[in-house]
């Protein structure tokens, strides 16, 4: 007789993970399944974001600001750095050691809210008497079953057709995540989310960075006031950005890669480097799950057909995170299994898309929600725009970081905030205030009739708020 539960979660990413907790949480007796390996072979709970996405990029972006900070702005503090060094072995150690502690927390998680879990790929394998056979393979080999099966199975690097990662030379978000020496040379196709954060890191600690980009607009999705001020930043610091690109052969050599490419102007090109990453997007990860067992229905591309509600095509299926539709983001993934576990639970979750944040970990960073002002443009929505610049914020000052500005979008008759952008320190922690004023619906006046502390960054959006009204206090 298989073990049965009443919640079986495939996969131990944000989604998976945070779903199976709360199910936990509202008395389910839960089961989760992760294939992920340690070095060792052993598990390694928290999926993409855990072990190659959000904690590793953060913990090295965090390393190669330490060092760009010594390098290059220490001196006008009037700290004198002599014979400054980098082990790049030592900063990926780190890097392991804040992922492994990631790991360990989930484990600790899991016992503490008495999830099951099991180390193996999940697979369905037959549907019976309201129940769905899942079959484990790998460190753990059983059939499970389950009244309720969420699926979170995330997401994988997509490849350049025809160039397949080595994950020596070509890299995906993994191999990029384990240089073991500065390159002198790197190249990266994509400058989306990924090709910024890691051309970021490994441009700091002394590479030559080059990235292509097929677009012409840099950023398309990032309101473009935002954007250019971010560009500016990047050129500054010799990220050397190519838009508008195509690119052709990519040839995989002893000595490095190579990579022809016809430039925006039409004009055929080659770039030479020791490594090539390539961040052109994701591709959902369903191959392993053998859908076609219980006729769970897929996308054209793969991803788990789901309604607003993360219900999949079969009765108790549901799917959340990188392997459905929506934003790839790990918040993102948490409150849709969040929601799943509530409505298992005959409660009423609810995930707001109109106020997923986003945040790109560059220096400056970038952070929004809500509308751009391309978007409402394009809806003709009649809106107000107010912008302040971190330069006449004295905490930036302080700081010594006074690039970017706050920009607030708000409704012209209602005053209703419908988007902040942000480009500068911090942003990834001032948007929280945005995020939280638009899900209360506020509006510009009420953000810019709040005290904040002085001095501090968030003083800049309060100030961005008082611009939508054209009152600014300090500029
Ligand atoms: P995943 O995290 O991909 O987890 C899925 C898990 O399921 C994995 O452990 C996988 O091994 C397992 N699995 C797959 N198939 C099976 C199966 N059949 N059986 C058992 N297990 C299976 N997002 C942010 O919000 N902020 C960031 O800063 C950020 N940085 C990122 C940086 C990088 C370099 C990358 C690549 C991504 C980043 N992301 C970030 C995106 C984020 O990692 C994903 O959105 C998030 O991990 C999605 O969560 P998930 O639970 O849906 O899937
Ligand atoms: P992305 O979608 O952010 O960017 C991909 C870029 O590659 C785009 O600009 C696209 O135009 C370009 N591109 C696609 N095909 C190309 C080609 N053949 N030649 C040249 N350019 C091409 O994808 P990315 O960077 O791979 O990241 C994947 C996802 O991971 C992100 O969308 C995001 O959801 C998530 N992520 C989130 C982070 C965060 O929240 N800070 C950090 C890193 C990743």
């Amino acid at each position: 007789m298989s073990k049965q539960f009443d919640v079986v979660v495939i996969g131990g990413g944000p989604g998976g993970y945070i779903a199976a907790i709360r199910a936990a949480q509202l008395g389910f007796n839960v089961a989760c399944i992760d294939e992920w390996k340690n070095a060792n072979g052993g598990p390694a709970l928290g999926g993409t974001c855990t072990n190659v996405g959000c904690i590793p990029s953060k913990a090295l972006l965090q390393s190669s600001e330490h060092f760009d900070h010594a390098s290059h702005h220490f001196a006008e503090h009037g700290i004198e750095v002599k014979g400054l060094g980098l082990d790049v072995a030592k900063m990926l150690g780190r890097k392991d050691t804040v992922v492994k502690q990631n790991n360990d927390g989930i484990v600790y998680l899991f016992k503490k809210n008495k999830v099951t879990f099991f180390h193996g790929r999940g697979s369905f394998a037959a549907t019976r008497d309201g129940l769905y056979d899942i079959q484990v393979t790998g460190a753990a080999e059983e059939t499970i079953s389950g009244k309720h099966i969420i699926v979170a199975t995330g997401s994988s690097a997509r490849a350049l057709p025809g160039t397949p990662f080595d994950e020596e030379n070509i890299l995906s978000n993994d191999g990029a995540l384990r240089i073991g020496a500065v390159p002198k040379k790197l190249g990266l196709i994509g400058s989306g989310v990924i090709g910024l954060e890691m051309g970021s890191v490994w441009r700091r600690l002394g590479a030559e960075v080059t990235v292509l980009e097929g677009l012409p607009t840099f950023l398309g999705a990032v309101d473009q006031q935002i954007a250019k001020e971010a560009k500016k930043a990047f050129d500054k610091q010799g990220l050397k950005i190519a838009l508008g690109v195509k690119v052709g052969e990519v040839k995989n050599g002893k000595k490095g890669v190579s990579v022809a490419y016809t430039d925006a102007k039409g004009e055929a090109q080659t770039l030479e480097v020791d490594k090539l990453i390539i961040s052109i997007g994701r591709v959902a990860n369903t191959q392993g799950l053998n859908p076609e067992a219980v006729g769970l229905k897929l996308d054209e591309r793969g991803a788990v057909v789901v309604d607003d509600e993360c219900k999949a095509s079969l009765p108790n299926v549901w799917a959340i995170g990188d392997v459905v539709r929506g934003p790839m983001l790990a918040h993102k993934a948490e409150e849709e299994g969040v929601a799943v576990a509530e409505r298992i639970a005959g409660q009423h979750g609810h995930v707001n898309f109109n106020t997923i944040p986003w945040v790109i970990y560059t220096n400056p960073e970038i952070a929004w929600v809500g509308q751009t002002e391309e978007q409402l443009k394009a809806a003709g929505r009649a809106y107000k725009a107010g912008t302040f610049p971190f330069m006449a914020n004295g905490r930036a000052r302080a700081l010594g970081d006074t690039t970017g500005m706050v920009k607030m979008l708000a409704d012209a008759t209602t005053d209703e905030i419908l988007g902040v952008h942000i480009v500068g320190p911090m942003a990834s922690e001032l948007i929280a205030e945005c995020v939280v004023a638009m899900e209360f619906r506020a509006s510009s006046e009420d953000i810019a009739r709040i005290c904040h502390a002085h001095p501090s960054l968030s003083e800049a959006t309060k100030e961005a708020a008082l611009a939508v009204d054209k009152r600014t206090l300090n500029f």
